[in-house]
């Protein structure tokens, strides 16, 4: 058999080079040139093979892109009804995060259902899947194990085995043989990828890729691995808590609007149908710079608890800290405070968090942080039944946010009775009473926290003095 030559293209200009050379010989960028298999134009064939003809739209049969469910509840809500035959799903996260476990838990799911998984693990032997899988309760006979990374043995395997559904752990430790480029390599993953898509929607099995997050967040490897792919998945979370977010960051099938919750115990992942019951269990009522906030997280309304802790500051430029929420935010809500409510600011340490290891990045928390920082400073809690919901502008002005009544009506369902929201807000579900303002300063007036326009009578340094 003739070797098999291997060139370097540039991502950039689409220039080749026979060797890697770090300067691209055509358009000068750097690093990259990526090594592709040297395909001789003589053994493409000069005629395509006539393809489909077109038809009407109304006589495609949509039925062959029906998702069959996991059995993972908020795996199906998230990719609404379940994995699709034919397709192929990446599933990105950190390392330690959970994509495997919520692997292992799909599979048995699937093969307890009666299809037939073929679970290829690239990073861990038959024996620790195997010590994991009967933690998880996950031993079933239609799951088959291989340990191989090797792309035509895992392609040997599917022929072997002819699953259902195909799941790759992971997608970097895959390689080419005929590509000398590293495992996790441009190269590799793209080819490889490319490779187990073109077998997905031969045979009709659906297939998981797992894929390592880099620390900036971005799946590693290339992009054109998010392109190759029918949808791409994030299974997110702060390791030190129980929580995990699977977002949908595309989706060729439905909507990616939807998040799945789940957390992490002792026999593996279980969904949590009331997320905003456990983000608010561990609540102390009482304590200054605290207020619960109505959040929309994909589609669904969840009620959070916002804290704010301020301090005298001993540096010339005070430290502010927000965590779970956006830091710019956060400096212009304290400019807000200082300039059209006369809440002096500037000389305090900030620390702003969101509870349970939840992210707060909308517009929708502003009135809620603006709210718990003034409850911080003077050092009085806000009331407890209280959820605030608005956007204040750098005038101080409140606007409505996206989808108010739903996020109120999650408030009701947990019990709150007052809503804190701009004059447009709508008319509050029953059980909530809606205090209208129109501004932040008319918001700290009349929760009667401090006086607008004049410094807090406790001024800074006398924090918790009530
Ligand atoms: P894992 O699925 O291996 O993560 P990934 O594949 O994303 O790297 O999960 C790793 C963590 O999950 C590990 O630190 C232990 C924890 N874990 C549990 O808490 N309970 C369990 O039942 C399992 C299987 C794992
Ligand atoms: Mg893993």
């Amino acid at each position: 058999m003739a070797k098999v030559r291997t060139q370097f293209r540039c991502s950039s200009c689409g220039a080749t080079a026979p060797k890697w050379v770090g300067q691209c010989p055509g358009c000068a960028e750097w690093s990259t040139l990526v090594e592709e298999v040297d395909v001789p134009a003589a053994s493409t064939p000069a005629v395509l093979r006539p393809g489909r003809r077109p038809q009407p739209i109304a006589e495609v049969d949509p039925s062959e892109f029906t998702a069959r469910p996991t059995g993972i509840d908020e795996l199906d809500r998230v990719l609404g009804g379940g994995l699709v035959p034919g397709s192929v799903t990446l599933l990105g996260g950190e390392p330690g995060i959970g994509k495997s476990t919520l692997l292992l838990q799909v599979a048995a799911e699937v093969a307890a259902a009666g299809g037939k998984v073929l679970y290829v693990s690239g990073e861990e032997s038959p024996q620790q899947i195997r010590l994991r899988a009967e933690r998880l309760g996950a031993l079933h006979p239609e799951l088959y194990l291989a340990a191989e990374t090797v792309l035509p043995q895992v392609v040997g395997a599917i022929d072997e085995v002819v699953p259902d559904l195909v799941i790759v752990d992971s997608i970097q430790t895959l390689v080419h043989p005929d590509l000398s480029s590293a495992p996790g390599s441009v190269a590799q993953v793209r080819d490889c990828s490319n490779r187990l898509v073109q077998e997905a929607k031969a045979r009709g099995c659906a297939v998981v890729l797992v894929g390592h997050v880099t620390k900036d967040g971005g799946l590693a490897g290339p992009r054109v691995l998010e392109h190759a792919v029918d949808t791409v998945l994030s299974f997110e979370g702060d390791r030190h808590h129980a929580l995990r977010f699977l977002r949908v960051v595309k989706h060729r099938f439905g909507s990616t609007q939807e998040l799945g919750l789940f957390q992490m115990e002792e026999r593996g992942l279980t969904s949590v149908p009331d997320p905003s019951g456990l983000f608010l269990a561990d609540r102390r009522s009482g304590i200054p710079g605290s207020i619960v906030v109505p959040i929309i997280e994909g589609n669904r309304p969840l009620l959070v608890e916002l804290q704010v802790l301020t301090a005298l500051s001993s540096l010339p430029s005070p430290r502010r800290s927000a965590t779970g929420l956006d830091g710019g935010r956060l400096s212009v809500l304290l400019a807000v405070l200082e300039k059209r409510v006369g809440i002096p600011t500037c000389h305090a340490d900030v620390y702003a968090l969101v509870v349970g290891g939840v992210r707060a990045n909308e517009p929708g928390a502003d009135l809620a942080l603006g709210l718990a920082t003034v409850s911080s400073i003077v050092g009085i809690p806000l009331p407890n039944d209280l959820v605030a919901c608005g956007e204040v502008g750098l005038g101080g002005e409140l606007r409505q946010v996206g989808h108010t009544s739903r996020r109120l009506s999650e408030a009701a369902r947990l019990g709150f009775k007052r809503a804190i929201v701009p004059f447009s807000a709508p008319e509050p579900p029953d059980g909530i009473e809606a205090i209208r303002v129109g501004t932040l300063a008319d918001a700290v007036a009349r929760l009667d926290i401090a006086e607008p326009g004049q410094a807090p009578r406790t001024g800074l340094p006398q924090h918790g003095s009530r």
